[in-house]
């Protein structure tokens, strides 16, 4: 158990497409989710995905509870994601402002689907199916994007709608997934 290293924008091994997870509830597959765990929460993220930390496995965790440095952001349970898979309900999308942790200081605004389904596993390979919308949507649709090797830059549609928080958003704090 250890806070590890994030990888930053830059290392390539954020842009490969991260391997299926074989073998649940595995004290490797438990080691590795209790790192991450330990690495989001040091660093006050809303999500990590295990390719930040170097890992090419498809994990990701997420969760955000009520904050009062964040009083705008919803609530999201607390999840572990394996496997995970998306589809979009309908196909309205928003665009929202986002951060990563693998992009530290900086915020873009990224368009997302509003509304879709989630599947994947958790650390004991018990199925995870929902259905959910908002925050919550556009959370998992940043990580899920973390195992297929994407970085939300990439799916920036106007790139003057990037930059630096202190810039974008004087005096706010600004949580990173
Ligand atoms: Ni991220």
């Amino acid at each position: 158990m250890a806070v590890k290293a994030i990888l930053k924008m830059g290392d390539p091994r954020l842009f490969e497409i991260s391997k299926p997870v074989t073998a649940f509830d595995t004290p490797q597959l438990h080691e590795l989710i209790e790192d991450m765990q330990h690495t989001m929460a040091a660093l006050n993220g809303a999500g990590l995905a295990a390719p930040q930390i170097g890992i090419g496995l498809q994990v990701a965790i997420f969760g955000v509870t009520r904050n009062p440095r964040y009083p705008d952001a919803e609530e999201v349970p607390y999840t572990v994601l394996i496997n995970p898979k998306i589809t979009p309900l309908d196909q309205e999308m928003e665009e929202e402002w986002e951060g990563c942790l693998s992009i530290p200081g900086m915020r873009g605004l990224v368009p997302r689907y509003k509304h879709l389904r989630y599947q994947g596993y958790d650390p004991y390979g018990k199925v995870i199916e929902r259905s959910v919308g908002g925050f919550h949507a556009r959370v998992v649709q940043h990580e899920c994007d973390h195992v297929q090797g994407i970085l939300y830059p990439m799916r920036i549609r106007d790139m003057r709608n990037f930059g630096f928080n202190e810039v974008l958003f004087p005096g706010q704090l600004a949580q990173e997934e």
